[in-house]
């Protein structure tokens, strides 16, 4: 797909079909992803990839994002809300979920921690759309810190902290494009 296109065809997809992803195609949607721009003094950050039971188990602890999130999601329209909600139910049943983790940095270490989390979403956006080019869909994850503790526990990562998710799949819905307006942009000359 050309990158123009990929980019302004790619949606959050928030319902999957019951269909895994092969481990090779995680494989190699991660082999071209590791191609971000990166800070080379951070490259903190790292990846965790989860199927089976422990997708399950992940899942089930962000049902609590329903509650956690519930004044995040009515600032939302309603449709939107009701989607929100409905998504952390199981994750519209992604069968693969992609966390991003970077190390716990001391509170003297603000800067490092800030270009760890950076750089891994330029790469949690590039396996987003790598993962559209494939004909996948993917979802942002948001992990408050309370879900991204236990999260770290139960993969027994507790020295990491858990940035944001993705759930990966086959897409069961065809959403419309959303509004995208452009930031301010100040031009200087
Ligand atoms: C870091 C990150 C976290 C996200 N977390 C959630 C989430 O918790 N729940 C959700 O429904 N969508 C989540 N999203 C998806 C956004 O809501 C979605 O990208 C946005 O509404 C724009 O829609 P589009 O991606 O289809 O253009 C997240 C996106 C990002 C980048």
């Amino acid at each position: 797909m050309e990158l123009g296109q990929a980019i302004k065809t790619r949606r959050a997809i928030r319902k999957f079909k019951r269909q895994e992803v092969s481990k090779e195609t995680v494989e190699s949607i991660l082999e071209d992803s590791r191609w971000n721009p990166v800070v080379a003094a951070f490259r903190g950050w790292e990846l965790v990839v989860a199927t089976g039971k422990t997708r399950d188990k992940l899942a089930d602890l962000l049902t609590q994002n329903t509650v956690i999130l519930r004044d995040l999601f009515a600032m939302l329209d309603s449709d939107s809300e009701n989607k929100a909600l409905e998504y952390y139910k199981n994750l519209g049943d992604a069968p693969t979920l992609i966390f991003v983790t970077v190390p716990k940095f001391a509170e003297n270490h603000r800067w490092e921690y800030a270009f760890s989390i950076i750089t891994g979403v330029t790469e949690f956006m590039q396996i987003w759309l790598l993962a559209h080019d494939q004909e996948l869909g993917a979802c942002g994850i948001t992990v408050p810190p309370y879900i991204g503790d236990q999260i770290a526990k139960e993969l027994g990562i507790e020295d990491r902290e858990i940035i944001c998710g993705l759930s990966l799949g086959y897409p069961d819905e065809q959403p419309a494009a959303k509004p995208h307006p452009r930031v301010k942009v100040t031009y200087f000359d």
